[in-house]
Formats: structure tokens, C-alpha cells, sequence
């Protein structure tokens, strides 16, 4: 029995090696542009290491297993017959609860800090989605575009309504996603850090167009975001 353990501890090993490696090379997310994203990214690491090594951890000892223990030709017996492990059962259930509960808090602790209001002003957009496009609103200026606009290193509070359907606002530069619901306003939090254009792109199913609802979105300096304003405003 112990040639096995020490195979199936070694396998887990390497197969946990083997998934980390790949998650740190292959590119998941392309390069972050809003201050929330660094905390997103490492909460993803986290449950992608997490999930990789749980996940070799199971296969190992599924393919081990079936491999190991196979039935041997001429052997026609039933095999010993198994009734429970009171300990194994408890072990099995008491870590997977702990994992999960943290992995829960630590989320819950992310999500809070991506919702908290930051000292000073904010600039506010109201995201109107409808199938299949999207409206920006301006209050503090008193003008919509069909483009979302912002000033770089500047906090904004995006105030996300629905015509119609629920739809889901999200740009995979920044990271933060959320849902907007007909019938409710929800909040979603962003301070962009790096000039450039983006793209908006609905991440609910919600009808036919739906993989085409998306907006431009740029991130301009604050003296060409106060030009664009004025613009607007005439
Ligand atoms: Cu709107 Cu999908």
C-alpha cells in the first residue's frame, strides 16, 4: 500500500505543477487597465492554483486508481465488499467546507472593496442597456452618447439600468463585471489607469443580437475628456 501513496502523492505533485505552469503561461486575461483589476487578477490566481491542484489531486487518484487496481484477467471474484469510513468521510468533508468558505470570504472581501465609495468626487455615467446596444448618460454635464468616455486615473460610478432584458456591462480590461437589471439600478465601480480604447461587451444572453451589443470605450487624458465635454454639450 505505501508504493501507492507514494505514487499518487508524487503524480499529484507533478500533475499540480504541470496545471500551474500552464495557467502562468498561457495568457487567461489581456493586460489590466483599471485600478480594480490587480486585486481581481490575484483573487483568480488564487482559485485557479486552488482549482488546479484539487483538480490533479482527484484525477490522480481516479486514473491511478483505475489503472492499479484493475480486474486481472482470470479474476473472477467480487471483491472485498466496503461499507463506509467514518474518518475518510469527515476528512473529506470538513476540508472541502473549509476551502469553500474561505475562497467565499475572500471573494466577499474583494467584492466589497470593488463596491466601496472612494474619497472624492466620482464622475457618474448612467448605462442605459437595451437589446442590442448601449446609452451613456452624463447628469453632472446633461448629455448622452452612444460611447462611454472617461478621464484617465479619475473614479467613475457607472449607475446600470435595463430597457428590456437583463443584460451584463463588461470590459475585460477592467475586470469588474455587473449585471444590468430592468425594474433596478445597480452600481458597478470603475477607475480606469491606462489611456487607450476598449470595448464594452454584454456578457448576458439576451436574445438574438446579443453578441453584437457592444460600445466603444475610451480612456483619454483629462484635458481631452473636459474638450470632448464641451463638444458634447453644444
Ligand atoms: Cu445584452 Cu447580451
Amino acid at each position: 500500500m505505501r508504493k501507492h501513496w507514494i505514487a499518487v502523492i508524487a503524480l499529484t505533485i507533478v500533475g499540480a505543477a504541470l496545471l500551474a505552469l500552464l495557467f502562468l503561461k498561457v495568457p487567461l486575461v489581456p493586460a489590466q487597465a483599471a485600478k480594480q483589476a490587480a486585486q481581481i487578477d490575484t483573487l483568480l490566481t488564487v482559485q485557479l492554483a486552488l482549482g488546479g491542484a484539487i483538480f490533479a489531486l482527484v484525477m490522480v487518484f481516479l486514473v491511478y486508481s483505475v489503472i492499479a487496481f484493475r480486474r486481472r484477467p482470470g479474476d473472477t471474484d467480487d471483491g472485498p465488499p466496503t461499507e463506509g469510513n467514518a474518518a475518510l468521510e469527515t476528512v473529506w468533508t470538513i476540508i472541502p467546507l473549509a476551502l469553500v468558505l474561505s475562497l467565499a470570504t475572500y471573494g466577499g472581501i474583494v467584492l466589497r472593496d470593488m463596491l466601496r465609495p472612494p474619497p472624492g468626487q466620482e464622475l457618474v455615467v448612467k448605462v442605459n442597456a437595451m437589446q442590442f446596444a448601449w446609452l451613456f448618460e452624463y447628469p453632472q454635464y446633461g448629455f448622452t452618447s452612444p460611447q462611454l468616455r472617461m478621464p484617465v486615473d479619475q473614479p467613475v460610478l457607472l449607475r446600470l439600468a435595463s430597457r428590456d432584458v437583463i443584460h451584463s456591462f463588461w470590459v475585460p480590461e477592467f475586470r469588474v463585471k455587473m449585471d444590468a437589471v430592468p425594474g433596478m439600478e445597480k452600481h458597478l465601480r470603475i477607475t480606469p489607469t491606462v489611456i487607450g480604447n476598449y470595448q464594452v461587451q454584454c456578457a448576458e444572453l439576451c436574445g438574438l443580437l446579443h453578441w453584437a451589443m457592444r460600445a466603444p470605450v475610451s480612456v483619454v487624458d483629462g484635458a481631452a475628456f473636459q474638450q470632448w465635454i464641451a463638444e458634447q454639450r453644444k
